[in-house]
């Protein structure tokens, strides 16, 4: 049976602790581990993924594998350090089908979504970023609390019902699938310029 996520901790750092042993929704049965935000615990600008991916789940660090790896190179051509800015997902066990030695990433349900929702507004809580960019259908989801399409909203300084700021951009992995290399070039220069509108909130 499942028992709701209560964040108690205080600080970042203790509520990671809480989150190591959640079992809002049944997603921590097969994984390895809980994989929580990390960086700048009073960061100005806050990302949010999808959830973690079959090396994240191993390592327990978010974007650390090719999701990970796109995601740095934009931000460095973007011009933003990693390290000022604090990274996590609306997710945070990884979720698969085993496919023989693989693993397959399945994307998250709704209800895995909100299981997992309280995790995410603690963080937003004790950051307090001035922005938070949902990278993706699940992120948008989960910081917007609804679904809204992507393409019609990303790019632009948006307000959450909060008051706060929030962003709307692309999956880094989805750049990652996209076939044609030209459609990649100038996908990946769209998410860069999205990225480019984050700097100013670094100050
Ligand atoms: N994709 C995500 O959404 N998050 C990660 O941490 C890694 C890949």
């Amino acid at each position: 049976p499942s028992v709701p996520a209560r964040p108690k901790g205080g600080t970042l750092d203790a509520v990671r602790l809480d989150a190591a042993d959640c079992r809002a929704c049944p997603l921590w049965a097969p994984a390895t581990q809980t994989v929580f935000g990390e960086g700048n615990a009073k960061a100005p600008v806050m990302f949010v993924g999808e959830q973690p991916g079959d090396q994240e789940d191993l390592e327990g660090h978010p974007f650390v594998g090719p999701a990970g790896r796109m995601f740095d190179k934009a931000l460095e051509e973007a011009g933003i350090s990693r390290d000022r800015a604090y990274v996590t997902n609306a997710v945070k066990h990884f979720k698969f089908v085993p496919r023989g030695k693989r693993r397959i990433h399945q994307k998250p349900a709704t209800p895995e979504i909100r299981a997992c929702r309280p995790w995410l507004e603690r963080e937003i809580e004790l950051v307090k970023p001035r922005l938070v960019v949902a990278m993706g259908a699940t992120a948008v989801q989960s910081v917007f609390g609804k679904a809204m399409p992507i393409g019609k909203n990303r790019g632009q300084i948006l307000e959450l019902d909060s008051g706060m700021q929030a962003l709307i951009t692309v999956h880094p992995s989805f750049l990652l699938r996209l076939p044609d290399e030209e459609a990649k070039l100038a996908e990946y220069g769209n998410f860069v310029g999205d990225l480019r509108l984050t700097a100013a909130f670094f100050g």
